[in-house]
């Protein structure tokens, strides 16, 4: 187990939703890369994760309760004072598309507001939240933020509710917002939007939706992790305020 040590001179991503999906396959890109990785989840930690870190780098955190985050927030700074207060990247992945009876799509006449809160407290306050509550961390290592929203943030989508949706565009909208405000302390702000990638949130007959893309196929979450990986190092040391669509062509 590789604890944080004050010689620890590992960066350091926080990374929310880590448990499953893309956020497991960036946890595993960047632990491969040597990256020391805070995981946040509404999950306790398990000692079957695949990666080399222990309980003292993930937070349980409810990312739709914003009092829990403002503790998350506190604690994940007292856990970044040993390593000299410093955030190399903090990506905000956790989200949530809630559906209806059978899975029906919610739309903007059933969806009801309750919902509608709740998804926009996961999906676009937490990442605010946590990136502002993170700023002199991100600001002192002149780190890097990516927000991942979605290809349904810039069309009508099949499966895909309104909530969700709009959440999205507003999440690619913050993305501009923030790397206005963070890009004079230093700070870069992305968004990814993927497309359709092979997870749990898929719903059934996405298979019918793939025929239509021009590649013909789901994405995988690892390639989702791979430009994520990207826009949190070097080569993308002059990326800000983007957001790179990872879909096959899907929008094309
Ligand atoms: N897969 C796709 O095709 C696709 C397409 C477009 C966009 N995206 C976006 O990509 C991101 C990851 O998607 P995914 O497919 O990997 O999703 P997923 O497999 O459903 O995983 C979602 C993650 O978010 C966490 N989470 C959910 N609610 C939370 C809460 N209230 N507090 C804290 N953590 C919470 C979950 O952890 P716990 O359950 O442990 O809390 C889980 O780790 C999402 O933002 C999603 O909208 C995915």
């Amino acid at each position: 187990m590789q604890a944080q040590t004050p010689n620890d001179d590992r960066q350091t991503l926080v990374l929310t939703g880590a448990s499953r999906g893309i956020g497991h396959a960036t946890v595993k890109r960047f632990s491969a890369a040597g990256w020391r990785v805070i995981t946040c989840s509404r999950h306790a930690f398990s000692d079957k994760c695949p990666w080399p870190m222990g309980p003292e780098d993930h937070i349980q955190v409810d990312l739709s309760d914003p009092e829990n985050l403002g503790y998350a927030v506190q604690e994940i700074r007292k856990r970044l004072q040993p390593h000299g207060s410093r955030l190399n990247a903090l990506v905000n992945n956790a989200g949530i598309s809630p559906k209806g009876d059978g899975g029906a799509r919610l739309d903007s006449l059933s969806t009801p507001m309750h919902t509608w809160r709740h998804v926009f407290q996961v999906n676009f306050f937490a990442p605010i939240m946590l990136g502002r509550g993170l700023f002199e961390e991100l600001k002192a290592a002149e780190g890097s933020i990516v927000n991942v929203t979605s290809i349904a943030g810039s069309r009508v989508h099949p499966f895909a509710g309104t909530a969700y949706a709009t959440s999205k565009a507003a999440l690619a909208s913050l993305t501009r917002e923030m790397a206005a405000d963070f890009g004079p302390h230093g700070v870069r702000v992305n968004a990814i939007a993927p497309g359709e990638i092979d997870t749990s949130i898929l719903s059934p007959g996405t298979e019918k939706l793939v025929e239509t893309i021009p590649m013909r196929r789901l994405g995988m979450p690892n390639e989702v992790a791979e430009t994520i990986h990207f826009l949190c190092t070097s080569p993308s040391s002059y990326v800000t305020g983007g957001e790179i669509h990872i879909n096959g062509g899907q929008h094309v």
